[in-house]
């Protein structure tokens, strides 16, 4: 395990986020998933560019997919040094279930997620309470959630939204003593979130009510809602994917202004992966069309990459055609090697997406008011 403390815990970030919403400028801090080397990449330099605190975040699948937390850790941490980051930044643990969230609390992260919406209301409370006590005893942040999201969660599949009760938040709060809540309020999970961007399943009132009760309870600068499941599905990406050859249908995501609004309301974190995944397919494919035969250089790397593109059109995991190479490949810089060109793409379409996101949660310019507490010292003061 590589050395921690350049991680923090996601406290100080959204609490920075709270404060200056506090102040009359609404603001939440963007949550973006990861899965190679590039990919973080990306997304730190649209951070940088935003000046904006940000989460770094690994699901099960991404930890399984590059072998385990410490590599997930190695390889943010290195993309980190190689890109001087200085601004802060927490690497959490997205939808872990009880030995995920304990490995990786042992392993390198800063923060975790337990998502134990699938158990009943006071076993999931029960669950979410062990692994704090787990987790905040190295000065960890951990993630709870209640409700469910419709749509897929990891291995686990939704057919409707159930939703939060808003009058339970604050008891979730005590009784788990959770630092954040990724409360159902209507969002879902993947490019498909439903005709009209799912306008009418979506009730902010619910992260209204929820954050009127947390500000009732004196909950509000130490616990922190959360917005899964908000990428926006930009069409114009969707139309390129298409364009360059994919088959990605019925794609719809949450309108930027309803994520703003819920962020008004009281949410301070917000969940990015689909976005992401969009633009790294929509790089891939155009770069194999704008280079016919290209993969005939690199029979080994690319050919297979191209096949699994070519097999399966309406892909818009990158681990569904990345898979087919190492994944040490993928874990590393990418300078010198024939993945180089394509990676320089991804990268940028990754940070300019980023950058523009963050402007639009408003947290950009706020890296400067994160108090910057170390891991040791949180646990210090949750013993307190
Ligand atoms: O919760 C869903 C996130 O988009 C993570 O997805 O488990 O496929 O990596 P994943
Ligand atoms: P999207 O699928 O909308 O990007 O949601 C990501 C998420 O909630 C990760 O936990
Ligand atoms: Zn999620």
């Amino acid at each position: 395990m590589q050395d921690q403390c350049q991680l923090f815990s996601m406290v100080p970030l959204l609490r920075a986020a709270e404060k200056a919403s506090q102040q009359g400028k609404p603001a939440a801090i963007g949550a973006f998933n990861v899965n190679f080397y590039s990919q973080a990449m990306g997304i730190l330099e649209g951070l940088r560019r935003s000046d904006a605190p940000g989460i770094i975040q690994a699901s099960r699948g991404a930890n399984k997919f590059q072998g385990g937390p410490e590599k997930i850790q190695g390889m943010v941490l290195q993309a980190m040094n190689d890109s001087n980051h200085t601004l802060p930044v927490a690497l959490h643990l997205d939808h872990g279930n009880e030995e995920q969230a304990k490995v990786c609390t042992d392993e390198g992260f800063s923060s975790v997620m337990i998502d134990a919406s699938t158990l009943e209301f006071e076993d999931n409370i029960k669950l979410t309470q062990d692994i704090v006590q787990y987790a905040h005893a190295k000065g960890l942040s951990v993630e709870g959630e209640y409700g469910k999201l419709a749509g897929v969660e990891e291995d686990v599949i939704h057919e409707a939204t159930t939703y939060a009760d808003p009058y339970l938040v604050p008891f979730f709060f005590n009784e788990s003593k959770a630092d954040a809540l990724a409360v159902a309020y209507g969002t879902s999970h993947g490019p498909n979130k439903g005709s009209a961007g799912g306008l009418e399943k979506l009730a902010v009132h619910i992260v209204e009510q929820s954050y009127k009760g947390m500000v009732a309870y004196g909950q509000n600068n130490d616990h922190f809602l959360v917005s899964h499941g908000s990428s926006t599905v930009p069409p114009e990406i969707v139309a390129e994917i298409n364009a360059q050859g994919g088959t990605v249908k019925g794609a719809a995501g949450i309108p930027m202004h309803k994520i703003q609004e819920a962020v008004v309301a009281g949410i301070r974190k917000i969940n990015i992966d689909t976005d992401l995944r969009l633009g790294i397919t929509a790089t891939f494919r155009k770069w194999f069309n704008d280079n016919p035969g290209v993969e005939t250089t690199s029979a080994d790397i690319l050919m297979p990459i191209k096949k699994a593109l070519d097999e399966k059109l309406d892909a818009i995991d990158p681990r569904d055609y990345l898979k087919v190479i190492d994944a040490g490949l993928l874990r590393t810089d990418p300078k010198g090697t024939i993945l180089e060109e394509v990676m320089i793409l991804v990268q940028e379409r990754i940070a300019s997406h980023v950058e523009m996101l963050v402007q639009k949660f408003g947290s950009a310019g706020l890296a400067g008011t994160v108090d910057r507490v170390s891991l040791s010292e949180m646990a210090a003061i949750y013993k307190a």
